[in-house]
């Protein structure tokens, strides 16, 4: 398990950027905290994938829900479900962590830790695919 951050570092009213690796290549992620529960979730909207959820420094949350920056769809914080918005019904990637001693771990076989903080604009970001076209903006 790679150390990603003390508990102490995470934002009340928002979330803690970092950075994984998967066979794919380099992308951003989010930790996240409900009722003292973390969480981690790609930091990809479900409506357009190749969309952050933020713009560069952690997700905005509002009543205790992830907001996408662009379109507005909220994401549950501890189940990562979208319960509004053009991508309703979907779900963020999870990315899996560990607590131990005040501490979040990654603790997923399908990332590798990179670092902290957001991307650079850089090459490295995977493009995906755009779904839920249909919602009327
Ligand atoms: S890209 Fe996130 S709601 Fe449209």
């Amino acid at each position: 398990m790679e150390r990603i951050a003390s508990l102490d570092e995470l934002p009340d009213e928002g979330t803690f950027v970092f950075r994984v690796r998967d066979e794919d290549g380099v992308d951003e992620a989010i930790l996240t905290r409900t009722n003292g529960d973390i969480h981690a979730w790609i930091n990809r909207c479900q409506h357009w994938t190749d969309v952050r959820l933020d713009d560069g420094d952690g997700a905005m949350l509002r009543n205790g829900e992830i907001v996408c920056e662009k379109h507005g769809a909220y994401f549950e914080t501890d189940t990562g479900y979208c319960n509004y918005g053009p991508c309703e019904g979907s779900r963020l990637p999870t990315v899996d962590v560990e607590v131990h001693d005040g501490e979040a771990y990654l603790d997923d076989e399908g990332y590798d830790f990179v670092g902290t903080g957001s991307m650079d604009d850089g090459d490295d970001v995977p493009q995906g695919t755009r779904g839920g076209d249909d919602f009327e903006l």
